[in-house]
């Protein structure tokens, strides 16, 4: 939340990069479709950092590949994300060939992932990696992709780039192979970054440092960060707008003043009470499991978790409704419930 350099009205006003419009995701399996993600919807703007969060399975991953047409073959996507570069009218990726999206991937968009050892190679030194990102996408030289990259070591704050360029991976640490993959994904000056769990793999120290990379870099190039993770602490320090999912679907999206200050879904309430301190009540964390996409209660997917739970809340899914300024909830009993 606390950003000196950025306005957040500033922000209110800006196009979106990306918008995604009723996005559904089914797994193939053994002649059954198994609805992963149902009716994700939501817009990035220019420059923000949208927060996506969310228990361990309750479907972020998957939407961040879909979005970047990653998502495991036997799966298949409906639905629009319209991605705007900058004043065209934008493209729906979901319509996009394979050779089309690659070359948005690394260009466009930046991905980083949770464990930067298994997507650097190896067999490579880093300079040899970074160094292909530019001979790939603009086309640079050997000796002037290599030169590039050790700007880019020194961007991220390695120290003695010059040296360090002819290192391999395990030669550096957990937290400066995540800087190298950000410096990687953020080399061609993408409109948009996609993080998910960027620092899940590393200590508390190290995390912090990570944020404040991918602020500053935010920052400077003015690019938005789609930061993806199961903890709400780290959403909170970063995250302009935040949308909460649970089962395959967003269950509340407000602004993070709004989202942290006065939460409206019981889920969300759920998770910021089993955070380690908050709001000065003793951890307290959400009773039962969330259940597998194959399983889904009837009515209100969070129903059987749900301290405000009645027989109302079974007879159909509650929609994703406007509760306040810019605050969206798919509760029936939000109202009621605010705290
Ligand atoms: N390759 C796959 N094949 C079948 N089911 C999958 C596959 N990948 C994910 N799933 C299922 O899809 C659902 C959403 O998974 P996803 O990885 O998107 O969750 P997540 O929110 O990213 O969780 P985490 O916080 O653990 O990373 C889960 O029920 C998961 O078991
Ligand atoms: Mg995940």
């Amino acid at each position: 939340m606390p950003q000196p350099g950025i306005d957040r009205n500033i922000l209110k006003d800006q196009p979106s990069i990306l918008r995604i419009n009723d996005l559904h995701l089914h797994l193939l399996k053994e002649s059954k479709r198994i609805e992963i993600l149902s009716g994700v919807s939501f817009r990035i703007r220019k420059g923000e950092v949208f927060g996506l969060a969310g228990e361990s399975g309750c479907g972020k991953s998957l939407t961040a590949l879909s979005i970047m047409g990653l998502q495991p073959k036997n799966m298949i996507t409906a639905g629009e994300i319209f991605f705007r570069k900058d004043s065209d009218s934008g493209v729906d990726l979901l319509k996009l060939s394979d050779e089309e999206l690659r070359k948005i991937r690394g260009r466009d968009m930046g991905m980083v992932f949770q464990e930067p050892m298994t997507s650097l190679n190896p067999v490579f030194t880093i300079g040899r990696q970074i160094g292909e990102v530019f001979q790939i996408h603009q086309g640079l030289s050997y000796r002037e992709a290599k030169q590039k990259a050790v700007e880019l070591l020194r961007s991220v704050m390695i120290p003695e780039p010059e040296k360090r360029i002819d290192d391999f991976p395990h030669q550096f640490s957990g937290g400066m192979r995540q800087r190298v993959m950000i410096a990687m994904a953020v080399a061609c000056s993408p409109r948009l970054l996609i993080a998910d769990e960027p620092t899940t793999a590393l200590d508390v120290t190290i995390q912090a440092e990570i944020i404040d990379l991918l602020q500053e870099i935010r920052e400077k190039e003015g690019m938005a960060i789609l930061f993806i993770s199961h903890d709400l602490k780290l959403i909170s320090e970063i995250a302009d707008r935040v949308a909460i999912m649970y089962a395959g679907r967003i269950v509340e999206e407000a602004p993070a003043e709004a989202l942290f200050g006065s939460p409206m879904h019981p889920y969300t309430q759920g998770l910021l009470d089993s955070l380690p301190v908050s709001r000065g009540k003793p951890l307290k964390p959400i009773p039962g499991t969330v259940p597998p996409p194959d399983a889904l209660p009837r009515g209100c997917v969070f129903g059987p978790r749900c301290r405000l739970k009645t027989a109302d809340c079974e007879a159909s899914e509650p929609s994703l409704t406007q509760v306040g300024k810019d605050h969206l909830v798919r509760c029936i009993r939000a109202e009621e419930g605010a705290i």
